[in-house]
């Protein structure tokens, strides 16, 4: 074991509450163990088309974009992973740090804790290490029953953040002994939320991705920022196999470990259904610029990474985080180049093939016109 992770290992954490401690266990377990899910993203069935002569120079090449009405420089995003452990502060302030210093955005992970707990809010309230850039609070949506949208609202101004990611997590709570049940109603309580913020609310998975009849629900209440949060990348269901206190959740977790929509499909689906009406984020799996390319080519505006920044961290701190993004930022800015794209919608417009299981789930959704197969 390395440095950093012995040392998550051995710190202790807050004992206090329940959700502090399901926190910490979470992070424990995607420190320790394998919790890749079984399948893929499928983005390795997007062939972005070698351009010999791609008529651009390197300096031309633009990654900025507009993200919750902030000019930002990548299109990136640091998603949400924790808060309410103690090790989560310096965590939050240093994924802030290198979003800042980089110029991408950055989510903290679920606040939830902040509602039963507010003496945990410092470990979100990460604002001046992030000053200009974009920065997210987190709920689940299954709190939006318990609380409405005046508290949820609060969540936000409290650590002044630029709005709030609502993720969704049914496959994660079904694992969990302590986990919700009930799901009925949470769209139309979405929806009164987004309308409550003005818009300034993204909808994400995490890490089981977006059917199309799904995307349809949230095309059909307005919300125009979503992260679908794909499989192929982190999966919930091993971690929480990792935790599961008896041998049927055990089983239960094992059976649907790689359970979910694909990063690929989930993208060209959200696509395809928002048209040009939200600004899409695909993460679940990112490991690689080259893969932020292929998911942008897809049709996301954003790419998204959870895992890869708690490894970067956990192996080098601040210094880890800001190397990943520089990385991914290089990979990214060469596959425009060889693809002749000179920004973002240029890449979202490049020569691409889809072949391999990505071709099959556009043949069995009819959506074989998506680019050139
Ligand atoms: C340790 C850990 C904790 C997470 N906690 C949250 C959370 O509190 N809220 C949330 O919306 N997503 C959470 N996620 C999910 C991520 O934001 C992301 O959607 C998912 O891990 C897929 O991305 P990845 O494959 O890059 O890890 C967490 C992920 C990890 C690895």
């Amino acid at each position: 074991m390395d440095d950093k992770k012995r040392n998550l290992s051995e710190k202790r954490w807050r004992p206090d509450t329940l959700i502090s401690q399901r926190k910490s266990e979470h992070l424990q377990i995607v420190a320790d163990h394998d919790v890749a899910h079984c399948g893929n993203t499928l983005l390795d069935n997007i062939h972005l088309l070698h351009q010999a002569l791609p008529e651009l120079d390197s300096d031309e090449i633009d990654l900025s974009l507009e993200f919750f009405s902030k000019k930002i420089n990548a299109p990136f995003i640091i998603t949400s992973m924790t808060g309410g452990a103690e090790f989560a502060r310096e965590m939050n302030c240093s994924f802030a740090n290198s979003a800042q210093k980089e110029g991408v955005a950055f989510a903290v992970g679920s606040q939830r804790v902040m509602l039963h707990h507010p003496e945990v809010a410092s470990d979100f309230t990460v604002r001046q290490h992030i000053p200009d850039g974009v920065l997210l609070g987190n709920i689940g949506a299954v709190q939006l029953s318990e609380y409405p949208p005046e508290v949820i609202a609060r969540l936000v101004e409290s650590i002044e953040a630029d709005g709030i990611c609502v993720h969704l997590n049914v496959a994660q709570e079904l694992m969990q002994k302590e986990g919700h049940r009930h799901f009925r109603g949470l769209l139309d309580k979405i929806a009164y939320l987004v309308d409550y913020l003005e818009g300034r609310v993204l909808v994400k998975e995490t890490g089981a991705g977006m059917s199309p009849e799904m995307l349809g629900k949230l095309s059909s209440i307005g919300v125009s920022y979503i992260d679908v949060s794909g499989s192929g990348g982190t999966s919930f269901t091993k971690v929480e196999m990792h935790r599961a206190p008896d041998m049927d959740l055990r089983r239960l977790a094992e059976t649907f470990a790689d359970w979910g929509v694909p990063t690929a499909v989930s993208v060209i689906g959200a696509r395809r259904i928002f048209k040009d009406r939200a600004c899409l984020v695909a993460s679940g799996g990112i490991a690689t610029g080259l893969d932020a390319a292929r998911a942008i080519a897809a049709g996301a505006d954003m790419v998204g990474f959870a895992r890869p920044a708690l490894y970067a961290f956990l192996k080098k701190g601040t210094d880890g985080v800001t190397a990943l993004i520089k990385c991914f930022k290089q990979e990214l800015k060469t596959a425009m180049l060889l693809t002749g794209s000179k920004n973002v919608t240029a890449l979202q417009r490049a020569t691409r093939v889809y072949t391999g299981e990505l071709h099959q789930w556009l043949s069995a959704y009819g959506w074989l016109d998506e680019g050139k197969q």
